[in-house]
Order: structure tokens, then sequence, then C-alpha cells
């Protein structure tokens, strides 16, 4: 017979043996997401006893996370924007700095966000900027495009669970290929991790977040490159274009919209005072 403590207690001890940052918050969140609880039930309710089958899925789940499986592919979702998302192994996990990304992109829009804009996401993922970009301009429609089959599966899952399934497409593509008709905003947050980087990430990504959604490959710039060839076209007079940005690229990914013709580019950090957002505008 094991108490909600010595549960808590045992998970948090084998993650902490693991390597696991913050392991207790982690123990917690686990049987939070196993017995219905949040983390305060969890301390509060200590002494209550956890029946048989709980204690065997919380160590289940420890097992998991001890093996480096992110906590949001553990839980199943992950909140970004102040929304809820679901998260599987084929969708990155949307990260608090493509916030910034969402937020320069409202700022650049400004008033404009009341008129009836089409939205573009390229490498949609959960769909979370899109997602996050419809509800802030509630006269917006938009097109969500992933190559991942599960990947674009998960964005219309989230698109339609948040209610915004009546202005909002998601498709599988290949960047802008195959789509008609010109849009006003323009996002992507594509992968851009250089190939020689990639052996260097944190277990939880390297083994377990989709390498589609984490590199191109070579230099890290291939997806922008692909994605600037295709903007012509599609892009409305005016258009926004905003791309997050790894570490160091803001300079190059700003080169490359300006040789495209962009004009007005310009650049965003984010919390940690890192180059995170280029933006640019297509001519009118
Ligand atoms: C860095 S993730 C971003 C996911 C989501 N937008 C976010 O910010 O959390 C990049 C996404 O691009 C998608 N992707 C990779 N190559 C692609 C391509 N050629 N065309 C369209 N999407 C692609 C991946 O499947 C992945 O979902």
């Amino acid at each position: 017979m094991s108490t909600l403590k010595q549960v808590v207690n045992e998970a948090a001890v084998r993650l902490r043996m693991a390597g696991v940052e913050g392991p207790r918050r982690d123990a917690e969140l686990i049987a939070g997401h196993v017995l219905g609880l949040d983390r305060a039930q969890i301390i509060a309710r200590g002494d209550d006893v956890v029946a048989v089958a709980d204690v065997a899925r919380v160590e289940a789940l420890a097992a998991e996370r001890a093996a480096r499986r992110p906590m949001a592919q553990i839980l199943g979702r992950r909140e970004f924007w102040s929304l809820p998302f679901k998260v599987t192994a084929a969708t990155l996990d949307p990260r608090p700095d493509t916030e910034t990304l969402v937020d320069a992109t409202l700022g650049v829009i400004g008033l404009g966000r009341w008129k009836p804009l089409r939205l573009l996401d390229l490498g949609t993922g959960t769909g979370c900027i899109l997602a996050a970009l419809l509800s802030e301009c509630p006269a917006a429609t938009g097109i969500g495009v992933d190559a991942s089959p599960e990947a674009a599966a998960v964005a219309s899952e989230n698109i339609a669970a948040l209610g915004l399934g009546a202005r909002a497409e998601i498709r599988v593509g290949d960047w802008c290929a195959g789509l008609a008709g010109t849009f006003d905003v323009i996002v992507s947050n594509p992968p851009y991790i250089p190939e020689a980087q990639v052996a260097r990430l944190a277990p939880e990504v390297r083994l377990f977040e989709p390498r589609m959604a984490l590199t191109p490959g070579g230099d890290g710039l291939g997806a922008y490159r692909a994605i600037l060839k295709g903007l012509h076209g599609i892009a409305a007079p005016g258009a926004i274009v905003a791309f997050e940005v790894g570490q160091g690229q803001a300079d190059d990914v700003a080169a490359l919209m300006s040789a495209t013709g962009l004009t007005a580019v310009t650049q965003r950090h984010d919390l940690a005072g890192i180059a995170r957002v280029v933006l640019g505008q297509q001519g009118g």
C-alpha cells in the first residue's frame, strides 16, 4: 500500500537519478496526470492511499520520463499563448520563444487585426502559431501547411478543439507548393538547427522530437531559402513575412529576405535577449 507522497517521492528520485531537470515538479505533474489532480492537490493529499493500478501507471510514465521523453509528450499537451494544444511524437513541443514570433507579428499587424486578413503558417506543427494569430485576429482566416501528415492531423484536431475550424484549413504540403491565392501575413517557425548541432541537443529534443521539425540539414538555413523562393505570387502586396530564427541566424535570414525583395526587414529579440524573429514586408 503506497501513499501519494511515497509514489511522488519514488518517481522524483528516479527522475533525479536519470539527470532530469526539475525532477520533483515532473513527478508531481505525472502523478497529477494519472490521478486527475493539480499540483496543489498532489501536495495537499499526500497521505491518500493510491490504487495499485495507478501506482503502476505513475511508475510507467516516470520510466518514460527517465528515458528523457519530453513532459509535453507524456502529458500529451502544452499551453501556448494561453491556449491548450495536443502534442504528440509527430509534432514539435511548442516553445515559449515562439510566442515572440506571434507577439512581433501582431505588433506589425496593428489595427489590421480587425480586417479579414488571410494568414499562412508554414510548418504548422501543432498549429500553435496559426491558432494564436486567429485567436487575436477575429476576422482573419488562415491556412496551416505541414509536410508531415501526422503533424497536420494533430494541427487539425487542435484547431477544431479551439473552435477555430470555420476559419482555418490545415494542409499537407511542401512549404508554398500548390498554394493558390495570396496571403496578407505569412509566418513560419521552420526547422533551423544546423546539421552539425543536432548531436549536441538535449536528449529530450534529439531523441524524441521529429527530426524534420528540428533541422533542414546543412547550415540550417535551407528552409528559409525554400520558403522565400516560393513566396513570389502568394504574398499579397504589403504582406507581412515573419520568421522565427535560431540563435545567431537573424542577420543571415534578414539578408536572405532583403535579397528576395522584401523591405522594412527588422529583427525582434526574445525574453533572453536573443534575436529570435525577423520580419519583412512585400512591396506594394
Ligand atoms: C520547428 S517545427 C515548428 C512547428 C510549429 N509551427 C511550432 O512553432 O511549434 C517545423 C515544422 O515544419 C515542418 N516541415 C518540415 N519540412 C517541411 C516542408 N518541406 N514543408 C512543410 N512543412 C515542413 C515540420 O514537420 C514541423 O512541423
